[in-house]
């Protein structure tokens, strides 16, 4: 199934809450929300908080992408807040193979970030026990890139190994991902599509429904289910 996931980044925060509100009206079932330290990126933006407040009264499945250092430091917190799945960075854990661990055991999805230039390789043995690989599109820190076109031979290399292998792991992309390169990342093999400058910059409703439906396409168009 493909799925869209609004990256909150660019939302229009005085209004965050209607916001929301009419992403889940227009049926988005997934939420982006992207913490950030000022230390594994330089930017700070905000945390656990803000989410619990969110979460108050929104029923979307929290897709809670965590770019700090030593996330391990944190997972109960962000259970408690109210994430659903809690994705680390491969590049900013100490020991991976522990930290998906302690995320599964709290019951949660667990999914495991690679930055452009990190390769498949580093998280290739935690492949059958994870249920998301983020192939970060741009470098993390900033919505409003521009994506990075190797990066598709990333999510088509993951793509094969989970299809050669019946591996279960979604395949998100994230960055830089707007009506020029939405096919592109579809046709490479990529299933949660995170976007946060096209859903959020002008008329967003508007967006979100063309988004919507270009998924919904996609599936239709290559017979997927
Ligand atoms: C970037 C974040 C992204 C960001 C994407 O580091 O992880 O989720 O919000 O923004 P766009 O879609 O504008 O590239
Ligand atoms: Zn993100």
């Amino acid at each position: 199934m493909n799925i869209l996931s609004p990256s909150i980044l660019s939302a229009d925060f005085k209004n965050l809450s209607s916001q929301l509100k009419i992403l889940e009206e227009l049926g988005v079932a997934y939420l982006h929300i992207d913490v950030m330290d000022g230390m594994f990126v330089p930017s700070i933006s905000f945390g656990m908080p803000v989410i619990k407040s969110i979460r108050e009264d929104c029923n979307m499945i929290f897709d809670v992408h965590l770019m700090i250092e030593n996330p391990e430091r944190y997972i109960d917190d962000f259970v408690n807040s109210g994430a659903d799945i809690i994705v680390v960075h491969a590049e900013a854990v100490k020991h991976l193979d522990s930290t998906i661990n302690k995320i599964k055991s709290c019951g949660k999805q667990c999914g495991i970030a690679i930055c452009p230039a990190t390769p498949i390789n580093n998280i290739i043995h935690l492949l059958p026990f994870i249920d998301m690989v983020l192939v970060m599109s741009v470098n993390p820190g900033f919505g409003g890139q521009k994506m990075i076109p190797y990066t598709l031979d990333k999510i088509r290399h993951l793509r094969k190994i989970k299809d050669e292998n019946s591996f279960k792991y979604d395949i998100e992309v994230d960055g830089g991902i707007n009506a020029d390169t939405i096919t592109d990342v579809l046709d490479a093999g990529a299933n949660i599509i995170v976007m946060g400058s096209a859903i959020f910059k002008e008329n967003f409703e508007e967006n979100t429904k063309k988004y919507l439906e270009v998924l919904k396409m996609h599936i239709y168009e290559n017979n997927m289910e």
